[in-house]
């Protein structure tokens, strides 16, 4: 049977305009290219995990404005189920992105993502339940993301945690994920938090073209990345941790699971937009063993 992956999390609208040079602060330039493109870090996860083959369940909230049922629609046209995307009275999440040399710096502007919180969480409970990987990022309200951890280990789903956008946070709720996937500026940031035994077992630390890092026991074990000519790393990240986890709920070994996480991450970054060049688990296995020669 397919694995079943539930995302919670963050819907965005990603407002990209592409430059060859930044303005400085009360300066006006002539930009490159514009576009509209469906985002967010959970709707990305769950549009990677399911062009892999995942069953993948989204839980999140759009607004009552025009981008709402686009991104839903968005969704439903992946295979994602969206049941469990509700209208809110808000503004639709937004992401503005400035894509400058092939990186990106991104503003966020959450919306309707602010009413997936605790109580609404709740009212999902049987969805996250009946799930073998739940995943999580940080886009939503920090209580909305503790209920879902804790209904998920109430009935022993695997949890992943992309500390993403990177905030303080609670022993007890780290203490409940199985991994943590930080790049390197949210890991700095996140140590405070983590006692040594928490890291080794937990951490998978995202470094982008340098592939990926965590621990075996007191080993540090590293997975280079697959090197690819880059055009936009918007939801690089994102696609690592759907394909990770798709990777972990058919139960391959984590190293496993990172090599092919960076796969995944490394094709989504061959093109403009951050869900655009997110790859099915065809391509995957075409560029994996492309990449052996
Ligand atoms: O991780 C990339 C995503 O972060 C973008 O799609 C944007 O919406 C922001 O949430
Ligand atoms: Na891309």
């Amino acid at each position: 049977p397919k694995p079943k992956i539930t995302i919670v999390g963050s819907i965005n609208m990603d407002i990209v305009t592409i430059t060859d040079q930044l303005p400085k602060m009360g300066e006006t330039l002539i930009g490159k290219q514009f576009k509209m493109n469906p985002g967010g870090k959970g709707a990305n996860q769950a549009v990677a995990a399911a062009r892999l083959g995942a069953d993948v369940r989204m839980i999140g909230c759009v607004g009552n404005d025009s981008f709402g049922p686009v991104l839903k629609q968005n969704m439903q046209k992946e295979g994602i189920d969206v049941t469990n995307v509700e209208p809110v009275t808000d503004s639709t999440g937004t992401a503005t992105i400035i894509v400058y040399q092939g990186d990106n710096n991104i503003i966020i502007v959450p919306g309707a993502n602010h009413h997936v919180n605790a109580a609404f969480v709740e009212s999902k409970r049987d969805v996250i339940a009946d799930s073998d990987v739940l995943i999580l990022q940080l886009e939503i309200p920090l209580d909305g993301v503790q209920k879902a951890l804790e209904i998920a280990k109430e009935h022993h789903v695997k949890v992943i945690l992309n500390p993403a956008p990177i905030c303080e946070l609670p022993a007890e709720l780290i203490e409940k994920v199985d991994f943590l996937t930080p790049n390197e500026h949210e890991y700095a940031l996140l140590q405070k938090g983590l006692d040594e035994k928490e890291l080794k077992e937990k951490v998978i630390l995202t470094k982008g073209s340098q592939g990926v890092a965590f621990y075996q026991g007191d080993q540090e074990v590293s997975i280079p990345a697959y090197s690819v000519k880059v055009v936009d790393t918007t939801g690089a990240g994102d696609s690592f941790n759907g394909g990770f986890a798709v990777a972990l709920s058919r139960g391959i070994s984590v190293s496993e699971a990172c090599r092919y996480g960076n796969a995944v991450a490394a094709l989504s970054t061959t093109k403009l937009g951050a869900q655009t060049g997110m790859p099915t688990g065809e391509e995957v296995e075409v560029f994996i063993k492309g990449m052996k020669g």
